[in-house]
């Protein structure tokens, strides 16, 4: 096992000159305004060691990762019935299209894309107002990464809500087929809430550290969920977090991950550590380009992989 400290600066100083590749997503006007040359990396061990690497400690939005949470949440609220909303199979299609809703009834491929993690948060609406739901999730991010300072950015979220078309087209949708419990302002509400969360990498790899050691929070000896659900979302994280780009992350990464078009990646290696990388420029299916090679760098140096 190489020294993990030398291995996250040596793919920190081999992929600098690149940084700045990609394009910064800018559908979102807020998200336009990051520097595209921010690159951050953090790498927690299921004993707790923390290694890090240039901007690991500056705040970013969070956008999709923050999908994996609510679906723990979701998970937790409502168990295997969350399967009856959306389904577990990879899309193949863009994170934001709505070609498949159509022919599925308002059943989203999986709770990653855009129109699956909208129904996850109408199902962790259940039985909450849009402001207590989105304080279970601040909470529960809290929680996992014991850190009370994690925040929303309302910018983010308002500048979302503004201009968030597609996602008002797919939840519209998805609620004239019957799929949506709650008004689609109130789904959309939460949805765009939780995607602005603004964590860093360091933050950030430690709430995923459960899903790399068993469902556990090994440093507080808690039980977040159980080994058979982490594995099991670690298992769609694999199949349908990076969308229509997952086959290509499996390849060549070999860990299961969620990406965030704000250039974040949470990645699990089961057993050994969690892991954030941040680099805001992103290819052509919306995840981070050098947030990717930075991951692959790391899981040829350690050998972590799931196969
Ligand atoms: O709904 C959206 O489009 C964003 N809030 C989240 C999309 C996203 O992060 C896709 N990831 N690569």
């Amino acid at each position: 096992m190489p020294d993990l400290q030398a291995t996250v600066d040596e793919i920190y100083a081999k992929l600098s000159p690149r940084l700045g590749e990609g394009k910064v997503a800018d559908y979102i006007p807020q998200l336009a305004h990051v520097d595209p040359k921010r690159f951050g990396m953090a790498v927690v061990t299921v004993d707790g060691a923390v290694h890090k690497a240039g901007d690991c400690d500056v705040p970013f939005s969070i956008q999709s990762i923050s999908k994996v949470f609510t679906l723990t949440l979701a998970l937790g609220k409502h168990g295997e019935t969350t399967w009856n909303r959306v389904g577990r199979e990879p899309s193949g299609t863009a994170f934001n299209s709505i070609v498949q809703l159509e022919h599925e009834e308002g059943k989203p491929r999986n709770p990653f894309i855009n129109a699956g993690a909208i129904a996850v948060s109408d199902l962790v609406l259940a039985g909450h107002t849009p402001r207590e739901a989105i304080g279970e999730i601040v909470r529960f991010v809290r929680y996992l990464a014991d850190d009370e300072t994690i925040a929303i950015d309302p910018s983010v979220a308002k500048s979302e809500e503004a201009t968030g078309y597609r996602n008002f087209a797919l939840a519209n949708f998805m609620r004239s087929f019957g799929k949506l419990d709650h008004p689609v302002e109130h789904v959309l509400g939460v949805y765009f809430h939780h995607c602005a969360l603004a964590m860093t990498c360091t933050q950030l790899a430690r709430s995923g550290l459960f899903l790399a050691a068993s469902g556990r929070k090994p440093l507080t000896g808690h039980t977040v969920v159980s080994r058979q659900r982490a594995r099991r979302i670690n298992a769609l994280m694999l199949t349908c977090g990076h969308y229509d780009g997952s086959g290509d992350f499996a390849y060549r990464v070999g860990l299961p991950g969620k990406s965030g078009v704000g250039g974040g990646i949470l990645a699990v290696a089961p057993g050994r550590a969690s892991v954030a990388v941040w680099s805001p420029g992103l290819n052509q299916n919306g995840n981070s380009l050098i947030g990717s090679l930075a991951l692959e760098m790391l899981a040829n140096r350690t050998g972590w992989s799931v196969f």
